[in-house]
């Protein structure tokens, strides 16, 4: 399906970068253009752009902008910090970072920027290839082909809105339905910024896969009905140990799973997974503001596009954007290297062979 290069969150045309800007969907599908550093940072900070390996790979485009004004080692220090501190979590901003800064250190200061752009090029590119073969690393869990529906739960989103193209969690999906499969996806809603009902359904509903939107809270009652065959969400960071950071929810939803025998899995690409973060305890959780709690987007009965708030005046919020869910609870890590069990052993070994 993504042979056309519109079908991509970001896209390089006449020689300036391109992003949908995610904080509308599903609303408007509006194309923005990032020309100066400050609008890589505030399109990441916004979340104009979110997920972590798009994260990763607009950082890597801004840093290549910002060493065609200053291409010193200063330069590079400063640009590199100011994009890494716009999210703390996703380890792919900071992985997407060193590799344009390993590209481009041991060149004179006149090749950086050129250099830097290609390896941007590079690295969006390895991400469609890297995400494809998620998705057939995905499609041999998939429980077999019985003729009936095959009820996939996700949570956030995890698909071509998040990476460049096929996404993580819902590229064996894409590969499923593509297949000719009966799949049939449960979007959680993805409180409180909704990436499930905004992003996920859109993203699945423009592919014509079947799905259903659902509350967050629902999810163990399907769980406990049997209406979920598996559950495959992405991840932000993976720790060396297998603990899983992901979107605020993933957590409860693999309790749930684990308590209901349902198979819970985590599709990523290898730059996911933080080698020197020892468990998930050491991963910090970004905390982001009350508004997003208390207020949403939507269109009003005259179809004019409006936020509302909720929550008396002055609540006091708290918005943790991220939870760990311990590698206990996880089945399988869904890779482009294959699949691998989510323990120290299983990604030391995976260390070994590919990094
Ligand atoms: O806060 P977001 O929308 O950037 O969070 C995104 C997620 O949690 C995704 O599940 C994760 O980045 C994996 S994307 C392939």
């Amino acid at each position: 399906m993504f042979t056309d290069d519109d079908l991509s969150s970001l896209r390089w045309a006449d020689g300036r970068v391109e992003i949908i800007d995610q904080t509308l969907l599903p609303h408007e599908l509006r194309w923005l253009t990032l020309t100066e550093l400050p609008d890589f940072c505030h399109a990441i900070a916004a979340m104009q752009v979110r997920g972590a390996p798009l994260i990763g790979i607009t950082a890597a485009y801004g840093l290549a902008r910002a060493l065609v004004d200053d291409a010193s080692d200063d330069g590079l220090r400063q640009a590199s910090d100011t994009l890494a501190a716009t999210r703390p979590t996703a380890v792919n901003l900071r992985w997407a970072l060193e590799q344009v800064a390993a590209a481009v250190s041991n060149l004179p200061q006149g090749a950086r920027a050129d250099e830097a752009l290609a390896c941007a090029h590079r690295l969006r590119a390895e991400d469609i290839a890297v995400c494809g073969s998620i998705g057939e690393t995905g499609l041999q869990f998939l429980p077999e082909d019985t003729g009936g529906t095959l009820n996939i739960m996700t949570h956030c989103n995890a698909g071509w809105l998040a990476t460049i193209q096929w996404g993580t969690a819902l590229a064996p999906i894409y590969k499923a339905h593509a297949q000719g499969r009966n799949v049939h996806v449960w979007v959680s809603e993805t409180r409180p910024r909704n990436q499930g009902m905004n992003l996920t359904a859109w993203e699945l509903q423009r592919a014509g896969v079947p799905c259903t939107i659902v509350a967050d809270n629902s999810c163990g009652l399907l769980m406990q009905r049997g209406q979920v065959d598996c559950v495959i969400v992405g991840s932000d960071r993976t720790a060396a140990n297998g603990d899983v950071c992901n979107k605020v929810g993933t957590y409860l939803k693999a309790l749930a799973a684990s308590a209901h025998a349902v198979p819970f899995y985590v599709a990523l690409p290898v730059s996911t997974i933080d080698w020197q973060c020892p468990s998930g305890a050491e991963i910090p959780i970004e905390e982001r503001g009350a508004e997003e709690l208390l207020s949403f987007l939507g269109r009003d009965s005259d179809g004019s596009l409006r936020t509302v708030t909720g929550g008396p005046e002055q609540a006091i919020v708290a918005n943790p954007a991220f939870d760990i869910t311990p590698a206990s609870l996880v089945t399988r890590l869904l890779t482009e290297h294959g699949a691998v069990a989510a323990s120290a052993e299983a990604l030391a070994e995976l260390h070994n062979r590919v990094i």
